[in-house]
């Protein structure tokens, strides 16, 4: 991809990202991807005020990949403590996946954090219907680690879930 450039996102780039993001994970928009969260839950994904409380935590922070003037991806990373980093919201603009874009972002996301955070390991959690998704994790270097997280039930910032047996799966990989 050409005119790529990676930066940190900041108050002036929430539209934009809120847009960006509701259209990869949620809605008709996101089935132009090759994987989406649609089949699995409805309503939002977050919200500006959420991306608000991102940028501005210490621990927090979003990666945004812009195209010229475009925002087309993004990736949250988190600082867990104890060389522990999380990354989240990764979001690719629909009709653009699979060009190779989301790797890019998992790799600044890793650098980023070993940088910023000082971190060893990464986790993510991840829905475990989402198989095509799961392998890709697991081709980048993650494996699942055992552990599994509650699915904020009757939080809707966090969505609407379409069936009542949603949990997350936790995978994780070292830091070279
Ligand atoms: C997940 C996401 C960020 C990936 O972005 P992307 O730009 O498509 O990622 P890349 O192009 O770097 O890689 C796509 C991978 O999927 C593979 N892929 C492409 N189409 C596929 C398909 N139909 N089925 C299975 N795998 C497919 C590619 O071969 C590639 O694998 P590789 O890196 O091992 O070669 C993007 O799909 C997205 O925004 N999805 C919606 C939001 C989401 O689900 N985020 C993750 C939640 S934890």
């Amino acid at each position: 991809m050409t005119d790529l450039r990676i930066r940190d996102a900041g108050p002036a780039d929430i539209p934009a990202l809120h847009r960006l993001i509701e259209s990869a994970y949620r809605g008709e928009a996101s089935r132009a991807g090759w994987t989406t969260e649609a089949d699995l839950l409805e309503g939002q994904r977050t919200d500006p005020a959420d991306l608000a409380d991102i940028l501005s935590d210490p621990d927090q922070a979003m990666l945004a990949a812009f195209a010229g003037e475009d925002l087309i991806g993004c990736i949250l990373i988190a600082d867990r403590g104890a060389g522990v980093g999380y990354f989240g919201m990764l979001s690719v603009q629909p009709t653009l996946q699979a060009g190779g874009l989301g790797r890019r972002l998992i790799e600044a996301a890793h650098a980023a954090l070993r940088e910023r955070f000082g971190a060893r390991r990464v986790r993510i959690s991840v829905l475990p219907q989402r198989e095509t998704l799961i392998q890709w994790y697991q081709r980048l270097g993650y494996a699942p680690t055992g552990e599994t997280l509650p699915f904020p039930y009757g939080e809707p910032r966090f969505g609407l879930p379409l069936r009542d047996d949603l949990s997350f799966i936790v995978m994780e990989r070292a830091l070279a």
